[in-house]
């Protein structure tokens, strides 16, 4: 089957989250079983892209409301992702180097739907003129939500209409609202239509994927039904279209996550030699930040923001500092530039057993995976997480609240056969409970192995889940 993923990230060619990690790796796994994936980004100024080198593929030009827009596809010559890998050059557009963010101002850019449509028109224009066209377009996020939409709608990609579209939902927080306005920079559709891009007054793009798309993917299975319940006003939708809808839990790159190659670590190791290779990784890692290696390591890594539950961290370290326990706690992410001030005033205080690093530090992280004891994941919202999965097949225990995908991929050790940390509800106090029950695994000495050796035993490969979305492609084709 020939399926075209479009998306606005894709690991290591630019990624602001989870999603640059499933994209820059699902679509490798389903080539492996047999597949032909291609990935489609927007070409921004990121140093992964300015390095590579690409062939021009396409040139061409569309338009977008009254304006018209260049545009040129390329495709990187080496295929070393392990699928064709294209870009969309738009220049005055994607030319820059955030993904969402403006890195100077801190804010996102000012024409991020004229950069998103923009983006999708360009796929659209060209993948019309292929003679024989994909059999799947498969969409992710609210980016490229309005694909299923137009592809339906649009007199212009007519002959479209009959591929068959999947919206992905890897975080339904963000929808891509604008104002209904903004509907006029869209190609001619019938107007008869309107309101398939509408949703509580405004244009919202992952509102009309979800009503317009053959297929909605969610993450984990979880996170599908939570969604009926707590969608950010999109709950009606959810439950109105369940018969379209299934979860399919993420996987990881487990040759990219692989602690016996993995060239960002000092210490490399393979799951027989995981308690001295951890003990090594450990003690770098400590020393790069002052702390005691014989203490329990628990890290925080990803972005500071609400829906990762960030805001409970101070609160939470602080109780322990002050506590007879001993415990370091080590940090990475950008994120709240309140929770950043907070975080910086913390390391002095709490020298020695307190180290927070506030950037994006993609070898740091790894280092984190191999060298803590334990990974804490207090998230509000979690659709799947994907660090709970990298912590474990490095042999770290993940300390998770029960959401999402977390449910999906952690069992808690009381089950008889689990091997993590697990609690329910957002509070203080549930959480301090998850630590001192980590603190106490951590002075049993045989427990935390049999515990770590358990963990790193474990498949989160894409495997399982590549299967899934085979079978779900070919539903989609037999549709038709
Ligand atoms: C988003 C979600 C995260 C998920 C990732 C990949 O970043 O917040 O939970 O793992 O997408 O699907």
């Amino acid at each position: 089957m020939h399926i075209i993923h479009l998306s606005a990230e894709c690991y290591p060619a630019a990624k602001a989250g989870g999603l640059g990690d499933v994209v820059g790796s699902l679509p490798k796994y389903l080539n492996q079983h047999g597949e032909f994936c291609e990935v489609i980004i927007p070409k921004y100024r990121t140093p992964w892209l300015d390095e590579q080198e690409f062939d021009v593929v396409w040139e061409s030009s569309a338009p977008l409301g009254q304006d018209y827009f260049g545009f040129t596809i390329l495709k990187e010559k080496t295929n070393k992702l392990g699928f064709p890998f294209y870009v969309i050059d738009i220049p005055g557009r994607f030319d820059r180097p955030g993904v969402y963010i403006d890195p100077w101002s801190g804010h996102g850019y000012w024409d991020e739907f004229e950069r998103a449509l923009s983006f999708q028109i360009a796929a659209l224009e060209w993948i019309r003129t292929f003679h024989k066209k994909p059999d799947v377009i498969h969409c992710h996020d609210h980016h490229t939500g309005l694909v299923p939409f137009m592809i339906k709608q649009c007199v212009r990609f007519s002959e479209l209409q009959d591929m068959p579209s999947i919206i992905t939902v890897h975080n339904a927080e963000y929808q891509g609202q604008q104002s209904m306005m903004n509907a006029e920079m869209l190609p001619p559709f019938i107007p008869h239509n309107y309101g398939l891009l509408e949703w509580n007054g405004q244009l919202n793009s992952l509102a009309s994927a979800l009503k317009c798309a053959w297929q909605i993917t969610t993450v984990s299975q979880s996170y599908m039904q939570e969604l009926g319940e707590s969608s950010s006003g999109l709950e009606p939708l959810f439950n109105q279209e369940t018969a379209k809808s299934r979860g399919i839990i993420n996987g990881i790159d487990t040759e990219v996550w692989d602690p016996s190659t993995d060239p960002l670590l000092e210490h490399n190791y393979t799951i027989r030699g995981i308690k001295t290779g951890k003990k090594k990784n450990k003690a770098v890692l400590c020393e790069q930040f002052g702390l005691n290696p014989e203490l329990p390591t628990i890290a925080f890594i990803g972005r500071l923001v609400r829906e990762k539950g960030a805001d409970l961290l101070p609160d939470l370290i602080s109780h322990f500092m002050h506590s007879d326990k001993e415990v370091n706690f080590i940090l990475l992410g950008t994120g709240d530039p309140s929770l950043h001030d907070i975080f910086a005033r913390m390391e002095n205080d709490h020298f020695g057993y307190f180290d927070a690093t506030l950037e994006y530090n993609e070898k740091l992280a790894h280092q984190m995976y191999a060298g803590s004891d334990f990974i804490l994941m207090p998230s509000r919202v979690e659709p799947c997480g994907l660090n709970q999965m990298f912590a474990m097949r490095y042999g770290t225990i993940p300390i998770v609240r029960s959401i999402g995908g977390l449910i999906d991929t952690v069992k808690d050790l009381s089950d008889g056969d689990g091997y993590g940390i697990r609690f329910d509800d957002f509070t203080l106090h549930e959480a301090e409970e998850a630590i001192n029950r980590a603190i106490d695994l951590f002075a049993d000495k045989k427990e935390i192995q049999r515990v770590v050796s358990r963990i790193a035993k474990l498949d989160y490969s894409w495997n399982n889940s590549a299967k899934e979305y085979i079978n779900m492609y070919k539903e989609l084709i037999n549709l038709k």
